[in-house]
């Protein structure tokens, strides 16, 4: 991508264990958005390095980071289930969103799970994320089932999501 809309260059590469604190950073800011995410603030930062840098380390998992003008502003993570399946998520940062992040991320994401030897790339997501929705199904991911009331939220809330797939094979 070059940055004549977007503003600095995105560039999307592999997580190193210096991208820790601000992996943790996008996920309390996402977060902190209270619609996106499965995870809900406030997090528990800690526990979240804990995760991240073990995500980063292992053999198991693909960590991506979009970077725009030394700044990390997406992510896309991947974990590789031992029956073939990876696991996504994703987030952009709210000021970058739009801009074509996501779908680099993805891009990258998709080429790195089929390299990886995974047959599928599997998500969740809230029904009432157009932009995810639009995104994923922009990559050819399929609609595969309905959660109903399934994901109790700090509210007490009862959300449902869609679940999603992406055949590699
Ligand atoms: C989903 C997300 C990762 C997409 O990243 P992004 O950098 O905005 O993605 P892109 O700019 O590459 O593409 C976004 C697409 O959504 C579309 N879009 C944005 N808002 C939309 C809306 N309200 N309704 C429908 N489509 C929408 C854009 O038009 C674009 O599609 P297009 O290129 O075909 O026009 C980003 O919105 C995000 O981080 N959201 C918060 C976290 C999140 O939802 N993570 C995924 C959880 S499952």
């Amino acid at each position: 991508m070059t940055g004549q809309e977007t503003g600095p260059e995105v560039t999307v590469r592999p997580a190193t264990l210096g991208d820790v604190d601000a992996l943790v950073g996008l996920v309390v800011e996402v977060a902190g958005e209270g619609r996106w995410i499965a995870t809900e603030a406030p997090v528990d930062v800690e526990e979240r390095h804990h995760t991240v840098a073990e995500a980063v380390q292992s053999d198991h998992a693909i960590v991506l980071v979009a970077q725009a003008g030394g700044e990390v502003v997406g992510d896309l993570g991947l974990h590789l289930a031992r029956y073939g399946v990876a696991d996504l998520g994703m987030a952009v940062l709210a000021g970058w969103r739009g801009r074509g992040v996501g779908s680099a991320l993805l891009a990258e994401g998709i080429d790195q799970a089929r390299a990886a030897g995974a047959h599928k790339i599997a998500l969740q997501v809230w029904p009432h994320n157009a932009a995810a929705l639009a995104l994923y199904e922009r990559f050819g991911f399929r609609r595969e089932g309905y959660l109903t009331r399934h994901y109790r939220r700090r509210s007490g809330e009862l959300w449902d999501a869609v679940i999603m797939g992406l055949p590699l094979d």
